[in-house]
Order: C-alpha cells, then structure tokens, then sequence
C-alpha cells in the first residue's frame, strides 16, 4: 500500500473520542477505555527456539515459549547463539503495526525487555541488548514506536521489571532457594530498571503505556511497594500522560493512581467494572511463538473475546508472537485480518462502547454494548451470537420502545419489524444473517432507555429458563451445588429444609406455556413434595426417585439423575408480568436438588 493511500485511509478511521459510558476513568486512561482493542507483541531472543531447545520440548506443560531459557536451565552465553536463527533482513516491525491497524486495534504493546532481561533497544545502560548484537544497531522499539505513530496507533511497552534473568540481583524464582537480599535487589532496580525506564521514556517519543508484568501483589514478591512507587513517580515525570498498568504490583484499590487493571492471562472479563481492564490474551496459548502450537481459538471465539470484555467495559489486548524471521504466524494473522474486516463494518459497537444497564448473562442469543453517540442518540447493540432459529429475537428489560431497529451491517438502516410490549422487544429476524461470526442489531432511543433487572429473559427457544442463577428473592436453602463431574452434574440448588424461590417473567402475548420442573432425588417415592404456582396454575406433587445413571462405560461410575417432569400447563390470556413460585418440602434428611424451571414450549 502506498503512503499516500495510508494517509488517506487513516484520516477515515480516527479515532473519535466518544461520551464515556463508565465512571471510574481518569483522564488519562480515557483513550484507552475508547479504544477497547489492542495488539501485544512478544518478541525476543526465544523466538530463536520456538519451544525447543537441543531437540527437548519446553520443560514445563504450561507450554509458555518464552520462558525456554528458564525452564531449560539455559546458560546466557549458548542463549545468545538463538539470535543466529534471526533474519535481518526479513524482519520488519512495520508490518507487524500495519496488521494491527488493518485488524481495527487501536494500541500497540511490545515486549521491549521480557523476562530474560534481553533489550528490545540499543540500551546505554547495559549491553544485554539487540543494538549489541545486530549489524546496524536495530532497535524494535523505535522501529515499532515509529510504526505506530505513521498508523496513528497508541504505543505502549511491556517492561518485565520484576523478573529478569539476566542481572545477577534480577528475581528468577529459583532466588527463592539462592537467597538475595533487599539491598542486591535494590542495586539491580536501581541500576537497571529506572535508568532503562528513563531511556524508554526519554528517547521514543510519546508512550501511551508502561505494561508491567508482576501478576502478585509486592506484598508477595521481593519488590517493595516503595519501589513501585518510585517507578511510577518516575514515569509520571517524565511523560504524564502514560498509563500504568496493575500488574506494576499496585492494585487499583491499593493505590488509585494505577490507571487500569489487568487481569490474568487469557482471563476474560466475567463482571461488570467502571473501572478500566483489559484481558491480555492469546490466539493459540503460548504468548511466544511455538513450533507445536495447537490450540488455536477460531475468529468466532475471538470475537466473542472482545464483545464479552466490551460489554463489561473491558478491554482486549490480543497477542501476536513473530517467528524469529519476523513473520507473523499466519494462524494469527488470517484471524486477526477477519477480525478487522468484522470491525469495519461492526466497530461502531465496540469502539467507544460499553457495558449496558442489564445484568451481562441475561439474554441467551449474545451480548449487548451501549453507546451515547455524539448527537445525544443512545445506542444499544444487540451481538447475536446465535441466530434464532425461529427469527424471533427477544430483548427483556428494556422498558422504553425503540426509536428503530436495524442491522449494523446495513449502511441503508432498513427498519427491522419489532413489536414493544412494557418490557420486552421482539424483533423481527427474517432478514438474512448479515455476519457469519456476529451480527449486530442496533436499538435507537432518544435518551438512555430506563431497564429492570429482575426479570428471566425470554430465550430463542421460545421460553424462560429459571435457574439457580436468576430467581428474584428465595426463603431457606440457598446453597448451590457448582456442576462436577466434567459437568454431567450441572449446577443446581440443594434443598435440605423447606425453601421457597420466586423468579419473575414477562409474557409479551396470550399463549399456553408448559411448565416442567426438573430435579434429582434419590430417596423414597413421595417423601417430600415440590409445588409450583404461577398464573393460576397452583400444584404440589409427590416427589419421585430420579435414579441414578452412568457418564461413561467401564469406570464405575454412577450419577445422580436429573429428571423434568410436568406440572401443568397454563393459559395467558394477557400480556404481563407473571412470578412463579416454587416451594420445595423435604422430608426429613431426604435432600431434594432443583436443576431448573422452564416455563415454555
Ligand atoms: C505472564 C508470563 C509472560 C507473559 C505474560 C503475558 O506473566 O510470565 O510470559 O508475557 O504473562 O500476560
């Protein structure tokens, strides 16, 4: 591409600066919470090795390439010679930036010293560096800081400040038999990671972010908290604006100044936060390229990465690991290619998105991002992980009706039909699926639609789904069992005493509705009853032994069973809301588990 059609086609895709949907966002990480998409690069001498060294596998199941020099006791000097395997003349950090940018991410993070210790930059402050070691001083990080400022990307780098094997008084965790003292430890922070943070700092132009990468708290690690903080002083001097990550060490509680939390890796987000996170994450599962890679995750699992973590006003930073010859793996590049032309057409949805007002797993067809755009219109879009098969989709909890509705994919916005009754929209799906991996319906509203959150969803499947997970209020046992056994025992309530649990639904129209309950008992016939009510349906019944059944032959192996039975069937004649109660009466130590209610077809 030449540059004049880079210019041009970066002056379409700047990034605009949206009314923020989160509270808890300074100023500084205000871009970053816009963004919601990054690139991470893991690059370094054990690319040379791709997991292997002397024809041994990486010694260690958790399969982290990177740490090959650690793991195979690896002598400096003989881990050096991986650096033979590099080529020159092939490696270009632009390309790697331009991918970022053609994929829609927004930043850019580069391990500029990883673990091993090994300088990413033709450091002054110790010879443990690429400039010391190639033929015409290249330098990644300026190479790919100016990549990043050409493609109108934020840079930011990974400095692992805790860990590095390479200064004598560095931490590896064998240090925790080889004993070093706070002091030694002091002398390698002082004298290698604040002078290392300050040439960073200094001789790159603007960094967007500092990455670190302590995944304790100090309190469990050699590092005191007053060397963090000397660090982040540091960094606040020299460039202010620069965000700092939790993995410095410092929770965001403990010190509020830390501009985002970083979870765990490949952890996504599973609540809602308003404070900005991210989830580092990984294509296949190594962050360092590894010649047996085999547990790549498909566009689809991606991009349900990011719209999970967006609709918890999260972040995603998703990883690329070059081969030592630079290229990027193409596994990796062909997903993240898809992922960018996903975004060109969807990004509205995620960049400058966020969490909406209803709780994050209500709706069994996907997830929902909300937006304020700049002409005060509020947005909230529907990602249809799964395409009703019965064209209807329901959206509950939303107690205003849409301006329109029309698929995000359609720049005409042709009207989708929809019918609004008090707190359920249900939209009108026979349409072509627009997405082969997600499709995104908008819902406009002139303000921010008001919401209830106590409500069962209805699902695709033309019914409602009540579980341990959504009942409104409950009297007695509380206690859930999590699914064991490879799951054949899924989560369920376990009821010992006389309990009681009420789950509200809203019917959108007259319709007949079964109603099943579904539970395990192993005891004796009719010693202890189960009675539903809801919508003049009132009816107790004797409960039954389930049995027991077997998950796999040969193993011994013998479960409880979980068994729906009727319990009636009811007539709607009008739309409203409607609450189910259920009452469980044990019998004396004749425990009764409840699996679910289903209230449907
Ligand atoms: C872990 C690993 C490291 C990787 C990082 C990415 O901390 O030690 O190799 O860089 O996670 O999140």
């Amino acid at each position: 591409m030449t540059n004049k059609k880079i210019t041009l086609l970066l002056l379409a895709s700047v990034f605009t600066i949206q009314a923020l949907t989160q509270t808890h966002v300074n100023k500084r990480a205000e871009w970053f919470v816009n963004a919601r998409y990054g690139m991470f690069i893991h690059w370094g001498i054990y690319r040379g090795a791709e997991g292997f060294w002397k024809g041994e596998k990486l010694r260690n199941n958790n399969d982290y390439a990177e740490w090959i020099q650690y793991r195979n006791r690896i002598p400096k000097d003989e881990y050096l010679t991986l650096l033979n395997r590099f080529d020159w003349n092939n490696i270009d950090p632009e390309e790697w930036v331009r991918l970022a940018w053609q994929s829609g991410m927004k930043y850019v993070v580069l391990t500029s010293k990883h673990h091993d210790g090994f300088a990413l930059w033709d450091s002054k402050v110790n010879d443990y560096n690429i400039g010391t070691y190639t033929n015409h001083k290249r330098d990644i990080v300026k190479e790919v800081s100016d990549a990043c400022h050409k493609y109108g990307l934020k840079f930011g780098v990974y400095y692992s400040h805790w860990v590095d094997w390479e200064h004598p008084y560095g931490w590896d965790h064998t240090k925790e038999i080889y004993k070093i003292t706070q002091k030694q430890y002091d002398e390698y922070w002082q004298n290698k990671v604040l002078p290392q943070m300050r040439e960073l700092l200094t001789n790159y132009g603007k960094i967007d972010m500092i990455w670190f990468d302590m995944w304790f708290n100090h309190s469990r690690t050699i590092v005191s908290k007053e060397e963090l903080i000397q660090l982040k002083k540091l960094i606040r001097k020299l460039q202010p604006e620069c965000l700092v990550n939790s993995r410095l060490g410092l929770s965001i509680e403990e010190d509020p100044d830390v501009d985002y939390r970083t979870m765990g890796d490949n952890q996504l987000g599973r609540k809602k936060f308003d404070f900005p996170w991210q989830s580092p994450a990984t294509v296949a599962h190594s962050w360092g390229y590894n010649a047996y890679e085999d547990k790549w995750k498909s566009t689809t699992t991606l991009l349900h990465s990011l719209i999970n973590n967006v609709s918890l006003n999260g972040n995603l930073l998703l990883n690329i690991g070059p081969r030592a010859n630079g290229d990027v793996p193409y596994e990796i590049s062909l997903r993240l290619t898809e992922i960018g032309k996903w975004l060109a057409v969807n990004g509205e949805s995620i960049y400058g998105s966020g969490a909406f007002d209803l709780p994050p797993s209500m709706h069994d067809w996907g997830k929902i991002t909300y937006k304020q755009d700049d002409n005060g219109t509020s947005k909230v879009f529907l990602h249809v992980f799964n395409w009703p098969l019965e064209k209807k989709l329901y959206v509950t909890g939303i107690k205003n009706a849409p301006k329109r509705v029309y698929l995000l994919a359609d720049k005409q916005k042709a009207p989708l039909k929809y019918n609004f009754s008090e707190t359920v929209t249900s939209i009108d799906l026979s349409v072509p699926q627009p997405d082969p991996y997600v499709s995104v319906i908008v819902m406009e509203y002139d303000k921010k639609p008001d919401t209830e959150n106590d409500l069962v969803a209805k699902s695709i499947y033309n019914g409602y789904s009540l579980t341990p997970y959504n009942f409104i209020s409950a009297q007695g046992d509380k206690t859930i069992v999590k699914s064991h056994d490879f799951g054949s025992i899924p989560v369920h309530l376990t009821v010992k005493n006389k309990s009681s649990y009420t789950w509200r639904i809203y019917v959108e129209k007259p319709d007949t509705l079964n109603v099943d309950v579904s539970y395990g008992f192993e005891g004796e016939n009719g010693k202890g009853k189960i009675t539903v009510e809801v919508a003049g349906l009132n009816e107790t019944k004797e409960v039954e032994n389930t049995g027991l059944f077997v998950i796999e032959p040969g193993q011994n192996s013998r479960l409880e069973n979980f068994k729906a039975f009727r319990f009636g069937t009811i007539n709607i004649t009008k739309p409203g809301y409607y609450d189910i109660k259920v009452s469980v009466e044990p019998a004396k130590n004749e425990k009764i588990d409840l699996l679910w209610v289903w209230i449907g077809k």
